[in-house]
């Protein structure tokens, strides 16, 4: 990149979908510490990326608490999956671990240079974190990291349902708004 050219802006989008239909370098999944692939997001990883993708999950797991680690992506269309660990199994997600999976999913992203990733509104399932919380404070980690340079040139929340997708935007349209204020 010339020295004069300034970097595009990271983009940031709210979907509704099935994530695992993300053609993107590597989609985030909603993980356990153990990194085993059990219903919603991960289930879905489990089914469409196949065994490649458990084999790697059985390499690298357990994980502490809060971390990520990076898989292949098996069959899916992403090339990669960023295991998030959110929780223990048979745990709940809480507002720290969540905080701290969504910024090590970044921190990831970066070591590998992606361009693309695309999240889920991490434990707000199975583990039971609601889902206006969850939208908060996984915005302010990606906001957060995205002040320093990176690699992303798009991220993407891929909400299963209307509901969750619009939290998600108004929870954005928020927090950066509350920005430019301070900023003026
Ligand atoms: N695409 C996008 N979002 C999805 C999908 C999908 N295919 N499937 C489920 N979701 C949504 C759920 O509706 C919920 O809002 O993702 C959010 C996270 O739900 P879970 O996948 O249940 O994840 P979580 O609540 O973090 O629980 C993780 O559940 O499946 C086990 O192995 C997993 O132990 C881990 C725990």
């Amino acid at each position: 990149m010339g020295h004069n050219q300034t970097r595009m802006a990271t983009k940031i989008h709210f979907l509704q979908g099935d994530i695992t239909d993300m053609a993107v370098d590597a989609i985030v999944n909603a993980a356990n510490t153990d990194l085993l692939l059990g219903s919603g997001v991960a289930g879905a990883i489990r089914r469409k990326g196949g065994a490649a993708v458990e084999r790697d999950c059985e390499r690298r797991g357990p994980i502490p608490l809060g971390e990520a680690a990076v898989t292949t992506g098996g069959n899916l269309k992403a090339m990669y999956v960023i295991h998030a660990a959110s929780m223990r199994l048979g745990g709940r997600t809480t507002a720290e671990s969540l905080r701290l999976a969504t910024r090590n999913s970044l921190w990831r992203a970066e070591e590998k240079a992606f361009k693309t990733i695309a999240f889920p509104a991490i434990g707000t399932g199975v583990a039971g974190f609601p889902m206006e919380e969850c939208a908060r404070i996984m915005l302010e980690e990606v906001l957060e990291h995205l002040k320093s340079r990176t690699s992303l040139e798009h991220i993407y929340f891929v909400l299963y349902d209307e509901a969750a997708r619009r939290t998600f935007e108004e929870t954005y349209r928020r927090l950066t708004s509350a920005e430019r204020q301070n900023a003026s």
